[in-house]
């Protein structure tokens, strides 16, 4: 840590990835050849043609996986390599090792798969027609809307679409593995959680957990596409690495990993919504299909947390939402930043621009009166603290002086035939911790040395979002040290075991708080100490910036004079931490608990300006009030909210998963698939933090930042939509993201639902 931090030698490309580490002069590289055709059948693998390119070519199948051939963590629907049946286009059927990676990817390619193709299925609800599930639905419900709806002042229902969502991490999914003592395994991957690599390494292969050994240095990214999916190419090098004895390297080419690995799950949805006559929501009701994909993967998860976010930031009595998991012939999709609750909160924000369509209210007033408040209680029983919906929604208002933002916008559309503009203001409410309880724990171990610099290792792994400069801060917060002296460790299975991946937006939260646990142990073995020299009460002394104070005088000993002397004493100055998250509980079977350790608020308007002739949209301007409790690193914490929103804003407006009819993936690079980029964000970029609160929420009053903010991006979608009505002069519907300019198009040229006179209730 000390000099150039992380971020900066990154920016830099002073950082070393797997793919950059020197490489051993017997490695072999590793590549796959992958599915062609949506569902099939293998009959026969032939390596003949493949072998005969060189003799130090090897092909590797299901037949010489040691242990079980299965990676499914909650379902055992994945095999490592298939033996039958694949699942889905771009699936990896073999593997095949040689000296170079050109020879390998040659090798690859010549191994002759005879095969049989079978109908797929891509659809989530014809997946649903035919009871094909990943896991059994689930359903959350209060108060009873049956009763509500009949009693609504004003009702609607529609469909709503979202695609998909490519992770696009600028460093691909990758392994390095090596066979170490005749059984045990040394691997690097590039994945988000040590322990799920090492504990699927360890069935594969049929080893204990003890015996395979796995770090993580750093990701070029990973935005959840390396939670649960990092570990097929961990495994196979692993494998690779087991069955020859050498070192194996398996990296993706990008084509590649756009085609095998999962991505952000599309949902299709329907939903049904009331109001009473002054504009309050009163019931609520979706039933969510998700497009799951070939296995179970995290979907479960990720339908937890759609389904928890149902209602968004609103008070909504009576509610009842469903959530279907369906099996399809596509990629297994994934975690990927939000984690289903973006998919929630489309929904129903798009229920509350039909209800205020069929109401003719305002879409502003109607979202700021239903928004929730101090001692609410969330359809599944928690009741929410220190709420900040209305106070960040009201300070976007003041902010961008909506009213006469909004007569503006009027008045430059009644001027401008070919162009219009238009705005929406979206709120959040983002609950944190991990939907699956026990997985809210984090582990640390801390060594101070005896020249008093510290070494922090923990679970959390670093993929760009300075979760490592964060734990430095609040290591040297805690040992009472400067920031220069702490210098903070890969993850390694060798250091901390039996990690969480670094997800769910809570790898400070959890990590972080480990690490302080360990720091304070060490700081009062120390301190314990400097009262034995100073006959003082170890009460009275203290550590601050690497002075030891008594009171508040200076003792003149310093922080290093300090250690040194301890050491010498035989004081341990390492410790392990950990920690688990409290006051968690939940009850599958009511549906109801206290699933998060707190939620986290804001609200964002962004404003847009569209050309009516050709579909084409920039967004103008993003103006954003967040919640980020007391931050641990404030310049961190704005550019996580930039990259999230980015990333929202790409979901909502530019980012178009495609797939054929027959499965096939339609958008495997850069040149088919479109992410944001810095001219696709609005040059008005406007982001405020709350202010902050004493209240303890995690680590050090601080609160979790990775995720929370990609909802923002959902008020580009309605903005646009804002738009195309003004173009328009009515009040077309349609929810279905991303809005792309071909779909703009369309909705300009009137296909699409529009309001009749006989819809307005
Ligand atoms: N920021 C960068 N630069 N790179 C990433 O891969 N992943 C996001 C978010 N921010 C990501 C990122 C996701 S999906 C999550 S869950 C969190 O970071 C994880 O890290 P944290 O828990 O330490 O915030
Ligand atoms: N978020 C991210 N990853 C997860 C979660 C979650 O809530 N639960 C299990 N894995
Ligand atoms: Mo983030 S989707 O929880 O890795």
């Amino acid at each position: 840590m000390k000099g150039v931090p992380e971020a900066l030698r990154n920016l830099r490309g002073e950082t070393a990835y797997i793919d950059d580490l020197p490489e051993p002069r017997d490695l072999l590289h590793a590549a796959v050849q992958l599915s062609e055709g949506a569902r099939g059948k293998i009959l026969s693998i032939d390596p003949s043609r493949a072998l005969a390119l060189d003799p130090a070519v090897r092909v590797v199948t299901a037949h010489d996986v040691p242990g079980e051939n299965q990676i499914g963590s909650a379902v055992p629907d994945e095999p490592l390599l298939p033996e039958g049946e694949w699942e889905y286009w771009g699936q990896p059927l073999v593997l095949c090792l040689a000296p170079t990676r050109q020879l390998a990817r040659e090798a690859a390619r010549l191994v002759t798969i005879v095969s049989e193709t079978l109908r797929p299925v891509l659809d989530p609800r014809e997946a649903a027609g035919q009871d094909a599930f990943v896991m059994p639905s689930r359903t959350q419900s209060m108060g009873n809307p049956g009763a509500a709806f009949a009693a609504a002042a004003f009702t609607a229902e529609g469909r709503v679409e979202s695609g998909g969502q490519e992770h696009l991490y600028l460093e691909t999914q990758g392994a390095y593995a090596e066979r170490r003592d005749g059984d045990r395994v040394f691997v690097i991957s590039s994945t988000q959680g040590t322990t799920i690599v090492q504990r699927a390494i360890a069935r594969v292969l049929g080893l204990p957990q003890s015996g395979v050994e796995v770090e993580a240095r750093r990701l070029g990214g990973g935005f959840g596409g390396k939670e649960d999916q990092a570990t097929p190419w961990a495994c196979l090098a692993a494998l690779g690495a087991w069955v020859s004895g050498k070192p194996v390297k398996l990296y993706l080419d990008r084509a590649t990993d756009m085609r095998a690995t999962g991505k952000r799950h599309p949902y299709s949805t329907d939903f049904r919504i009331a109001a009473d006559k002054d504009g309050r929501i009163t019931a609520f009701e979706a039933d969510y299909y998700q497009n799951s994909g070939s296995s179970c993967d995290l979907s479960p998860a990720i339908m937890s947390r759609t389904l928890f976010h149902a209602a968004g930031a609103y008070r909504i009595p009576n509610l009842r939402v469903t959530g279907r998991m369906c099996r399809t012939n596509l990629p297994s999709f994934t975690a990927f930043r939000g984690f289903g609750a973006p998919q929630g909160y489309f929904v129903i924000e798009a229920a509350l621009d039909a209800i205020s369509n069929r109401m003719g209210f305002d879409p502003v007033e109607l979202r700021r009166r239903n928004l929730l408040s101090e001692g609410d209680v969330t359809h599944y029983g928690m009741p929410l603290k220190e709420v900040r919906a209305i106070e960040a929604f009201d300070r976007v208002l003041e902010k961008t002086g909506w009213k006469a933002l909004r007569a503006d916008i009027e008045a430059f559309n009644a001027s401008h035939p070919l162009e219009k503009r238009g705005a929406a203001i979206i709120p959040n409410c983002f609950g944190v911790s991990f939907t699956k309880l026990p997985m809210n724990r984090g582990g640390a171990l801390v060594h101070v040395h005896a020249d008093g610099s510290v070494l922090v290792s923990t679970g959390a792994v670093e993929m760009g979002q300075q979760v490592s400069r964060k734990i430095a801060r609040i290591a040297a917060k805690s040992l009472g040290v400067p920031l220069e002296l702490i210098r903070v460790e890969r993850t390694s299975s060798l250091t901390v075991a039996n990690t969480v991946p670094t997800a769910a937006s809570t790898g400070c939260d959890i990590n972080g708080a480990a690490a302080r646990v360990a720091c304070l142990e060490i700081r009062d073995r120390l301190l314990a100490h400097a009262a034995t020299l100073r006959a003082s009460g170890p009460g009275l002394l203290s550590l601050e910036e690497g002075r030891l104070l008594e009171g508040s005088a200076d003792t003149s000993m310093t922080w290093k004079q300090l250690v040194t002397s301890a050491d010498e004493s035989r004081v341990d100055l390492s410790a392990h931490g950990y920690w688990s998250t409290p006051g968690l509980f939940y009850d599958m079977k009511t549906e109801r608990g206290s699933p998060f350790a707190y939620h986290v608020y804001g609200a964002a308007l962004v404003e847009v300006r569209l050309d009516c002739l050709c579909g084409r949209v920039k967004v103008e301007r993003a103006t954003i009030v967040h919640d980020a409790g007391t931050s641990i690193d404030p310049v961190v914490d704005l550019c996580q909210v930039e990259g999230a929103f980015a990333q929202g804003l790409g979901w909502a407006l530019l980012e178009e998963l495609r797939f054929g009819a027959d499965g096939r993936p339609m958008s495997d690079n850069l040149s088919t698939y479109k992410v944001p980029d810095v001219h696709f964000l609005p040059a008005r970029l406007d982001i405020e933090f709350l202010s902050e609160t004493g209240s303890p929420a995690s680590v050090l009053n601080s609160k979790a930042i990775g995720e929370p903010p990609l909802i923002y991006g959902i008020a580009g979608y309605f903005a646009l939509l804002e738009a195309i009505r003004a173009a328009r002069g009515d009040r077309i519907e349609s929810w279905d993201l991303p809005l792309v300019p071909e779909k703009v198009l369309g909705l300009l040229a009137g296909t699409g639902r529009v309001l009749g006179q006989k819809d307005l209730q």
